[in-house]
């Protein structure tokens, strides 16, 4: 399963990628959990120790191995090895916890502003072997934006996941994505909804949402914040948010399979 999860700022993305890659981990999957957003905070969604969190340095932030891969010299308009090997990146550069390994991208190149250092082609390198190459589960916690994503790499996600609360200006910022992922060929878009409070929001999202595609909703939960305000994964609090990420993926697992009779 290659799942990439974005949606407007603060909905809730980061949160249901820890919620669901322990959900998956806890099955016995491998998971790779990709922080893809540069405000990066998936770690702490996760549980990952701070300690170990600090050691970990982000894959956009190793200049000496990009170049190391690419066979860049230095200096402007060298030519560089446009497909490094990324295979080993992986296991040297994530950091493991309750089985999932966290990577880190840092900021990823983000299409039309025409740099091609040899960082970002070694993060775009490694974000296409991960999704097309791998059998793991591929989880990608990322920015409201997917246009960095691109073709290729859009290819070989199986459900793009569009976070929602209930209110005009997420579904606002839903839409514009659906139309994005249709320009770069990602056709399986679904949704779920976080911060639902009530019959009222409920009602808002079922009129707003495609049924076949909303897939579930997380409620406004305290015990969310909590787990923010004391530093641990909202997975570890137990309780109903692991309960509702729990149906959430059941349902992620017959879509997916529904709607890739071949998937990987
Ligand atoms: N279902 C929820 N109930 C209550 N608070 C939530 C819920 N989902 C997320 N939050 C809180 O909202 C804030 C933003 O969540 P986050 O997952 O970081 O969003 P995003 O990754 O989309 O920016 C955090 O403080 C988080 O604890
Ligand atoms: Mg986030």
């Amino acid at each position: 399963m290659k799942l990439a999860i974005t949606g407007k700022g603060g909905v809730g993305k980061t949160t249901l990628a820890g919620l669901l890659a322990r959900a998956y981990a806890a099955e016995g999957r491998r998971v790779i959990a990709v922080d893809a957003d540069p405000d990066a905070n998936l770690a702490s969604a996760i549980g990952v120790p701070a300690d170990r969190y600090a050691a970990l340095t982000p894959i956009s932030k190793m200049k000496d191995l990009a170049r190391e891969r690419t066979g860049a010299a230095d200096g402007f308009g060298s030519l560089f090895i446009l497909n490094p090997q990324v295979e080993d990146l992986p296991e040297k550069f994530s950091v493991e916890h309750q089985g999932v390994h966290l990577l880190v991208m840092g900021t990823v190149d983000h299409g039309g502003t025409g740099c091609v250092c040899p960082e970002h082609t070694l993060v775009r390198r490694l974000l296409k072997h991960l999704l097309f190459d791998r059998r793991d589960v591929v989880i990608l916690d990322m920015e409201a934006g997917i246009e960095h994503l691109g073709r290729a790499t859009a290819e070989s996600v199986d459900l793009l996941l569009v976070v929602v609360e209930p209110g005009q200006r997420s579904l606002q910022t839903a839409r514009q994505i659906e139309r994005l992922a249709a320009d770069i060929g990602l056709r399986r878009v679904v949704f779920v909804a976080s911060k639902v409070d009530g019959e009222a929001d409920r009602a808002f999202l079922a009129a707003a949402l495609p049924a076949d595609r909303f897939l579930g909703s997380l409620s406004l939960n305290e015990a969310i914040r909590d787990a923010d305000r004391l530093g641990v994964a909202p997975y570890d609090l137990g309780g109903a948010m692991v309960g509702e990420a729990l149906a959430i993926k059941t349902r992620l697992d017959a879509f997916s399979v529904e709607a890739a009779p071949c998937a990987r």
